[in-house]
């Protein structure tokens, strides 16, 4: 049965959610630390990351923030007002953040430039298949799926695990200090934002729609989604690490 959930704590409380919803967050823990404490993550921190490794994140990673704005409004349209206060919550949300993200791809190239990645490489570069594992994923989940598993896998998982390991970045003088403007930071500095709710808010909508006591089957098929968002951030990020580590020709050529 589905029972309607209203959340009466504190948003960025965990404790705050319906059981199910906790069990499904601790159950994911450990995927999402393999994407935070990521090796990729420390090197760059340490401003230590190689120049392919650098150039294979930067053009690795771009396809997902280019789209993200499509997933968002791929979820927008299976939003249909009045249906419930779920619905009506996931459309106000999506209208304003979808705005939100307006400027973050013109960011994220400022900081490439900073790190010694052209425009063109991001823009026009090869980006090898395992790249786009995530980008991929995204894209499935925010047409094919319902909206609850869209919002969880994109404005749940990975913009919540994004946020977690720019902040790790973005603590690292030797990185910041490395930088040499403002403006390539700013994409870092935004993500890294300690008062971000964003993945909070998306938990809550998604716990709108689904309610209290959703079924095993669909608690099982959101904790999938979540699982698959952060596995598919590993392979990318494992994928961009190896770009330097293995050195193979077509990866050097797209550092080059
Ligand atoms: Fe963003």
């Amino acid at each position: 049965m589905n029972s309607r959930f209203e959340r009466t704590g504190p948003i960025d409380e965990l404790s705050s959610y319906p059981a199910w919803a906790q069990d499904m967050v601790d159950s994911c823990a450990d995927a999402k630390r393999e994407v935070v404490e990521h090796e990729l993550f420390a090197l760059m921190r340490e401003a230590q990351l190689s120049t392919e490794s650098t150039a294979s994140f930067m053009t690795g990673v771009w396809p997902v923030i280019e789209r993200f704005p499509a997933y968002m409004s791929a979820s927008l349209m299976k939003t249909r007002y009045g249906r419930s206060e779920g619905d009506n919550m996931a459309r106000r949300w999506l209208v304003r953040n979808i705005r939100v993200e307006q400027n973050h791809a013109e960011y994220w190239l400022d900081w490439a430039e900073g790190a010694g990645v052209s425009r063109d490489k991001v823009l026009n570069g090869w980006v090898p298949t395992d790249a786009m594992v995530l980008a991929n994923w995204c894209e499935e989940v925010s047409t094919g799926d319902g909206l609850a598993a869209g919002i969880i896998a994109t404005n749940y998982a990975v913009e919540g695990a994004t946020g977690e390991w720019s902040q790790r970045v973005y603590e690292g003088a030797a990185y910041r200090e490395s930088m040499p403007t403002p403006q390539a930071l700013r994409w870092l500095k935004l993500h890294a934002a300690y008062d971000d709710e964003h993945p909070w808010e998306a938990l809550e909508i998604v716990c709108a729609l689904v309610g209290n006591n959703p079924v095993p089957q669909q608690v099982a098929h959101l904790r999938e989604c979540v699982r698959r968002s952060y596995t598919s951030m590993r392979i990318v990020i494992d994928r961009c690490l190896a770009a330097s580590r293995y050195g193979m020709d077509i990866l050097r050529e797209v550092a080059a």
